[in-house]
């Protein structure tokens, strides 16, 4: 153990709908780090959940015949069913309808309140329930709609709550500035400080005669919590703040990574910043917008039916396992771009680089090794002759940490692939199975193969966070029977692979099945 905790949250999902690749990319995005940090020793905790209150989920259920609660109860069970569909290994799953989590932001409220920076207010505005938040009307498209949600605002004539967030603006703008890991990627941070130049106060309640499915204001049975206040305050809810038990608040608290999406940054890094500072809580360390996916390269919405769920695509394929669309998804962009999903891309590249460059590469090389030697490493095969080779492992190792410093995920996955493409190279420089041929190189054969055997243990641990399952089928295949999530970085060294017989016939399957491949096909059927 590095004696650290990391603490990784998720946005939480509205569950008004079906899950789609769009929260779901933002759940394997968070659980590949919080296992490469779990990799390097760290006590992770990692928490994800569901947002149910608010006009969008009364609405809905409304439509449905149901109540909020029997709808949310209904919904969630998809979204909770993504930690076995996608191999989720969160520590808890929050719903903000949970009891001490109400309970908790009532108090909170209250809190606020009686520092004097919650206040009552009459207030006249425009208010979109796609985005549950008031808009100005300098925000509207020409046609006075809200530009993400295409729909037109309704006018709200309202006594509210407010939070006193302007008092915070320039703590919040000295924070940025003085934090270059607060907002990340980099590139985002201009927008959120543009848009703290006009902030003003915002609203945090509704009254009951608008929305009536909401954390009741303590002391106010008319008015409701804004939902954006109920749903922010899950972060710390989920750990027991200002709950009897807040051991776990003491211990993780604060986060190290918020993981969001880019449509929600403002509400990360102004709201919820104004309303920790407000409370006296210390600030996450980093905010992290991952960007859009979209499919074919247009934005994923029910009107254009172009919808994709991750269960669409794991049937579609035939998949027992979710690393391939894992992979996929944390390779189609640079980690925090925009990105897209399309089955020709998503087919070329799982085939290109799973089946073909890392699948082939282990598959040949162990083929060799039992033609050759059984499936036997001697101790005098060890070696560290390749030079290049051994540096490019090593090095490929560091490169990927200092890549998840920054959850630069789709980079440090490059790292990788590199190293894979350089071994295959190598392979067929060195061509083992002529050196095999000759009584005089048969031990050159055998160098190569442990070699190869090397980087490829190296490669499914450094791969590990994003296809676990792969992963740990490379790592027995090379005679290694420890779980590969018990395996630490920093025991990771060049001469991992034990002398021994570590393969057979019979265990030699390819560890990841070229999709509509022949074989795969048979799977079908
Ligand atoms: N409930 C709020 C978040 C509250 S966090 C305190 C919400 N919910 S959401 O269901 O609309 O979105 C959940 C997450 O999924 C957000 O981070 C959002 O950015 C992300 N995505 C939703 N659609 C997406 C894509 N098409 N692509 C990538 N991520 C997107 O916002």
């Amino acid at each position: 153990m590095s004696g650290k905790t990391f603490y990784i949250t998720t946005a939480i999902d509205y569950v008004n709908g079906k899950p789609h690749i769009g929260h779901v990319y933002e759940k394997i995005a968070s659980d590949v780090i919080a296992r490469h940090f779990k990799q390097r020793g760290d006590d992770v905790y990692f928490l994800t959940g569901s947002d149910e209150h608010g006009i969008k989920i009364q609405k809905t259920a409304q439509k449905n015949n149901m109540s909020p609660k029997e709808f949310c109860d209904s919904n969630v069970v998809d979204f909770q069913a993504l930690a076995q569909d996608l191999n989720l290994d969160y520590n808890k799953y929050i719903r903000t309808t949970d009891d001490y989590h109400e309970k908790a932001v009532q108090k909170i409220f209250q809190k606020l309140l009686e520092k004097g920076d919650i206040y009552k207010a009459s207030y006249t505005g425009l208010y979109c329930s796609g985005c549950e938040c008031f808009l100005a009307q300098k925000d509207l498209t020409e046609d006075g709609l809200c530009p993400d949600h295409m729909a037109k605002p309704q006018e709200v004539k309202e006594e509210n709550y407010f939070f006193r967030l302007s008092k915070y603006k320039q703590q919040i703008i000295d924070h940025i500035n003085a934090n270059p890991d607060f907002i990340l990627p980099s590139y985002r941070k201009n927008e959120i400080l543009n848009q703290l130049e006009n902030i003003q106060d915002i609203s945090v309640s509704r009254p009951k005669t608008s929305v009536s499915w909401g954390i009741e204001v303590p002391g106010d049975k008319e008015q409701v919590i804004y939902v954006w206040i109920d749903a922010l305050s899950n972060y710390i809810t989920a750990l027991g703040y200002e709950s009897e038990d807040d051991s776990l608040f003491k211990k993780y608290w604060p986060a190290n990574c918020q993981m969001i999406g880019k449509d929600i940054l403002k509400f990360h890094s102004i709201y919820w910043i104004g309303l920790l500072l407000a409370l006296g809580v210390k600030l996450p360390k980093t905010i992290f917008a991952h960007g859009w996916i979209t499919i074919d390269e247009k934005k994923m919405s029910k009107s254009l039916g172009n919808v994709i769920s991750h269960k669409s695509i794991l049937e579609q394929y035939h998949l027992e396992s979710p690393d391939a669309l894992r992979y996929f998804l944390m390779t189609t962009t640079s980690f925090g771009r925009d990105g897209n999903y399309s089955d020709e891309d998503f087919k070329s590249k799982v085939n290109a680089d799973l089946a073909n460059n890392t699948g082939n590469l282990l598959n040949r090389s162990l083929s060799m090794l039992l033609k050759y030697f059984e499936g036997e490493i001697k101790q005098e095969f060890v070696n560290d002759d390749a030079k290049e080779l051994v540096d490019a492992t090593l090095g490929a190792k560091k490169k990927v940490v200092e890549n998840f410093d920054s959850y630069m995920i789709t980079e440090a996955i490059d790292e990788v692939i590199s190293l894979v493409n350089l071994t295959n190279k190598y392979v067929n420089e060195t061509a083992p199975w002529s050196l095999a041929k000759d009584e005089n190189t048969l031990i050159d054969c055998a160098k190569v193969l442990y070699n190869v055997a090397e980087v490829m243990y190296h490669v499914a641990v450094l791969m590990y966070p994003v296809i676990p399952d792969i992963s740990q089928k490379i790592l027995s295949q090379l005679g290694e029977e420890k779980n590969i999530a018990d395996i630490k970085l920093d025991d990771l060294k060049w001469g991992m692979i034990q002398p021994k017989k570590i393969i057979d016939k019979a265990s030699l399957t390819p560890v990841f099945l070229r999709i509509d491949s022949e074989l795969a096909g048979d799977k079908k059927k």
